[in-house]
């Protein structure tokens, strides 16, 4: 099976981009694996720091590690670590990536705080990849009133600084900050940045990592995925389909978990199935 890295050279020459997706449990799982298998297409798992302290770091190893044994390409992230010692943690766990999360800190010590956690993995597990980021974006996997404090178009990640970002710290994969946002604003989503994504596509030879793209239009994640992203990630959007459809389950007198947890597995995989269609031009 191919690795994430040798997948994201596939997605490169085919200019789509690979699906991330977050979970916490295994309904979340089940509802992603499912619908990459379904279209046969290559997928990441996320876990945030709190996602995985829910699910267990060792147990969703595992998980990814069944469907890697079948055949799946089903590849896992230790998505927004905030510190190098939990970054630490997810390398010696052997995850596929990690994203080791400064974006709110200073240039200098998110890189050097990158830069610890890109010699970490060199060493420890040279396989791995190592995601970094530049340029705040808000926290958290929510619903919004409002753009979150301390994010606006002055603080989106310029070419040269991603140039200097990604020289200083080695880092494998690259998540800049192009008008998109972690979670949905009620009142509305911003646009996304295009001209930005393309100029810094222009500059930067690792792929490209749109996060926060709940709410964002497909036209405009299809327009981001030609100007040069190669990752896109959704969360929000999936907790809510979750959400919905465990309601959905739990309002009869159903008593077997496997079949009202199954109606929040069934709205999630529809989101999935459609973001794995539009990010992979199916
Ligand atoms: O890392 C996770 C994502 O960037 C998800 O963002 O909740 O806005 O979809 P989202
Ligand atoms: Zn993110």
């Amino acid at each position: 099976m191919k690795t994430l890295r040798e997948y994201l050279e596939w997605a490169k020459e085919k200019k789509v981009a690979i699906g991330h997706f977050n979970v916490s449990d295994s309904e979340g799982f089940k509802a992603v694996v499912e619908s990459a298998r379904e279209l046969s297409v290559p997928v990441v798992i996320g876990v945030s720091e709190k996602e995985r302290s829910f699910l267990g770091v060792a147990e969703i190893r595992v998980l990814v590690q069944v469907e890697k044994d079948k055949g799946q390409p089903v590849f896992l992230n230790a998505d927004h670590t905030y510190s190098v010692e939990a970054s630490k943690e997810a390398i010696d766990a052997k995850f596929d990536s990690v994203i080791i999360d400064g974006a709110e800190k200073p240039f200098f010590e998110n890189v050097m705080m990158t830069k610890e956690v890109v010699n970490y993995a060199r060493t420890n597990a040279p396989e791995m990849l190592v995601e970094g980021e530049l340029g705040f974006i808000g926290s958290g996997s929510m619903f919004r009133d409002e753009i979150p404090e301390g994010v606006s178009e002055d603080t989106q990640t310029t070419p040269e600084d991603a140039v200097k970002f990604i020289e200083e710290t080695g880092v494998d994969l690259f998540a800049p900050s192009v008008g998109n946002i972690h979670g949905l604003v009620r009142s509305g989503e911003p646009k996304l940045n295009i001209e930005r994504i393309k100029d810094i596509a222009k500059v930067v030879n690792i792929p490209l990592v749109l996060h926060g793209a709940s709410g964002n239009t497909d036209e405009e994640v299809l327009e981001a995925i030609n100007a040069g992203i190669r990752m896109v990630h959704i969360n929000t959007e999936l907790r809510i389909a979750y959400k919905e459809g465990i309601k959905k389950g739990m309002s009869s007198d159903e008593l077997a978990p496997y079949k009202f947890m199954a109606e929040g597995v069934a709205e999630m995989k529809k989101v999935v199935t459609a973001k794995l269609k539009l990010f992979n031009k199916l």
